[in-house]
């Protein structure tokens, strides 16, 4: 097994953009397993998560005889007509309360002699609603322990259901889920009563929706009745696939509403029977731009840049809820999240323990019985350490405070392997979109090259000189002088410009030519040597990172802007060489052109870009030298592609 790390330190400094595609919902996958089990026939499982949660469940299984053949792909599970084969066997189930609670419910009627145990947090998360409700209808079921909590110990019972199964809903769930999966077992007809009011909802849907795949239909009246008719039975529908996870798309989609975006989630969409796809509504609300299909959801960042303060009842939405407790941080005020309480019987007393996590990056927290209310503070504090809990969502939901561009030690990160054991390299990967640096003086070709290499690898493309050029150009057209640096900068900051497809337009004016006539290359290697001017447009570059990469070219992309560049390379060719092919781009335009001048103004401008005394153009020690005086474009091309497929 691979080794738990102590801590992952995560900073996003380019915002989160790209797409995941979500591993399969921990709670369909559960149902499902437990249902084909169950059913008559054999059922193909697509996209079945993997993670320690679905383990339990498997091992479970297996334990009571059923046939499961696990292959990277596919699940398939021989179902046992409703009795398992095995009559006695004592089942460990982690922390997993989504196989603990149906298989209590499906064991206590099922005749044998059972034993289920947890580690020691399960032992405290109760189970007595449901122990008795199963007890009233002659289930025989013992604490091993501690009255009203696991360990359990199951012996046959006498099952009658004639009188209706009174379960209290206001504290799980999954107590209502346990039944309704466990009561077709009987083949009797049966009544179900809820007491108090239903929390967590939509996770009720869920299973109602799975049984209805395996052939049981539910009559339901509200959510305070529930029937089942004599006779009912789980019959294989052959194949089902797992939808993606909607709590893990909450990660995502807040980052895509934190960090820029867009983000992509595949695997759920607009139709998802999940009722945490209902946070990307929340998250609407705040002001995020939200994109919908059916087979993915897309979030980005509102244009203004921050996200409104909210006041909601998250009770539909309990697991998804947790993301926006952090999202609070990056809100315009106080938040308030309500009707949480059950967050109190989780992996961990969630209350408390986001409480505690959220006050120590410096915001305001204050809590109630089941409701949390969040100020944020000015600025996040830096470097600071997050306890996880052993509580998967709390590992990743505090992945998100990366995104203010402050470091975060996320402690015990791997305790995400409970849901989604892939979650820390997909986060990554959204904040992380490598990037290739190529640098070189005018005219050697880069621009193309570095063009034809963004559009093989799908990447985004940076032509930094455009942006020199754009000040130059905008300058000129403003009447401020080449030498008034503070004027030149403040230009530079707020640009008016677009770029769309392959034009870039200034203040609503296409200008793709006019950047590039000579007198304004002159101006842009002027305006460029200024120190203030390059510190304006440094974010606008660094915002062109986004996912899948970036592909950005220029002087100083590998020294200075990109750092941290997956690929740098230098990429040049002879003077000669350079003013050669600038002369007969001129006259195949059918302008006028001098070689000889072209030369001298190309010498005069390498010398300025590299004496400059501000990221001046030279070639870094871990650059690539790519030399084009003999090569072709598509030479050029490929060797790019080449060292950056070996990074
Ligand atoms: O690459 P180009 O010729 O379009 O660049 C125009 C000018 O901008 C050039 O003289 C150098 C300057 N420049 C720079 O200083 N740093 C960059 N990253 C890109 C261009």
């Amino acid at each position: 097994m691979k080794q738990r790390r102590d801590c992952i330190d995560l900073v996003a400094p380019f915002g989160a953009a790209g797409s995941v595609t979500l591993p399969g919902s921990k709670s369909i996958s559960n149902r499902v397993l437990l249902l084909a089990a169950l059913a008559e026939g054999k059922t193909e499982i697509h996209h079945l998560l993997a993670s320690e949660d679905t383990r339990y469940m498997l091992d479970a299984l297996k334990s009571l005889g059923v046939a499961i053949d696990e292959q990277t792909s596919v699940c398939t599970v021989t179902g046992a007509a409703g009795i398992f084969s095995r009559r006695e066997a004592d089942l460990f189930l982690g922390n997993a309360g989504t196989a603990f609670r149906p298989l209590t419910a499906v064991l206590a009627l099922a005749s044998g002699n059972y034993r289920l145990s947890g580690v020691a947090r399960m032992h405290e998360r109760p189970i007595g609603d449901l122990v008795n409700a199963l007890r009233a209808m002659g289930a025989d079921i013992r604490y091993a322990d501690k009255e009203g909590y696991p360990p359990l110990n199951i012996f046959p019972g006498e099952i009658d259901l004639s009188a209706p199964v009174s379960v209290r809903g206001d504290v799980s769930s999954q107590f209502l889920t346990a039944l309704l999966l466990a009561l077709p077992l009987t083949r009797q007809e049966a009544v179900i009563r809820v007491d108090g009011d239903l929390v967590s909802r939509p996770y009720v849907e869920i299973t109602l929706n799975l049984m209805a795949r395996f052939g049981v239909t539910v009559a339901r009246d509200g959510w305070h009745e529930f029937r089942l008719v004599a006779g009912s039975q789980y019959r294989s529908p052959g194949r089902i696939t797992v939808e993606g996870d909607a709590s893990g798309a909450s990660y995502f989609l807040a980052a895509g509403a934190l960090g820029g975006g867009p983000v992509r989630v595949n695997g759920i969409g607009r139709d998802s029977i999940q009722g945490d796809v209902r946070f990307s509504d929340a998250l609407e609300a705040l002001g995020a731009h939200i994109d919908r299909d059916e087979e993915w959801i897309q979030a980005r960042a509102p244009a203004r840049g921050y996200l409104d303060a909210f006041d909601l009842d998250l009770n539909h939405i309990p697991d998804a809820a947790m993301t926006l407790a952090v999202v609070a941080l990056f809100c315009n005020g106080t938040s308030k999240l309500r009707n949480i309480a059950n967050w109190r019987v989780k992996e961990t007393d969630r209350l408390a323990a986001m409480a505690t996590e959220l006050r120590k990056l410096g915001a305001s927290v204050e809590e109630g019985n089941d409701c949390l209310e969040i100020t944020p503070p000015d600025t996040i504090s830096p470097g600071v350490s997050i306890d996880t809990y052993d509580d998967h969502r709390i590992a990743m939901c505090f992945s998100l405070v990366a995104l203010s561009g402050v470091a975060v030690r996320i402690n015990d990160p791997d305790c995400v392997a409970k849901t989604y054991p892939q979650y820390f390299e997909d986060f990554s990967q959204l904040i992380d979109a490598p990037v290739i640096a190529i640098d070189g003086p005018s005219g050697s070709g880069k621009g193309t090259v570095a063009k034809r290499v963004a559009d093989a690898l799908g990447f985004h493309y940076l032509d930094s000189g455009a942006l020199y050029r754009l000040v130059a150009l905008h300058a000129e057209r403003n009447r401020v002088g080449l030498h008034n640096a503070s004027s030149l900068a403040a230009l530079a900051r707020d640009l008016p410009v677009e770029f769309r497809d392959s034009d870039i337009y200034l203040s609503g004016d296409c200008v793709t030519d006019a950047i590039r006539a000579e007198s304004v290359s002159e101006a842009a290697s002027r305006v460029a040597q200024f120190p203030e001017v390059r510190q304006s447009l440094m974010k606008r570059q660094r915002d062109f990172r986004r996912a899948p990469g970036l592909v950005a070219e220029g002087r100083d992309m590998a020294s200075v802007v990109f750092p941290e560049a997956a690929l740098k390379v230098y990429l040049t060719a002879s003077a000669e060489a350079r003013a050669e092919r600038r002369y007969k781009q001129l006259i195949e335009k059918g302008l006028d052109a001098n070689l000889a001048t072209l030369l001298r103004d190309i010498q005069q401008r390498d010398a300025r870009d590299s004496g400059r005394s501000v990221a001046p153009l030279e070639k870094c020690a871990d650059s690539q030298l790519l030399e084009t005086t003999n090569l072709s474009i598509a030479e050029g091309v490929d060797q790019v592609i080449r060292w950056f497929s070996k990074t």
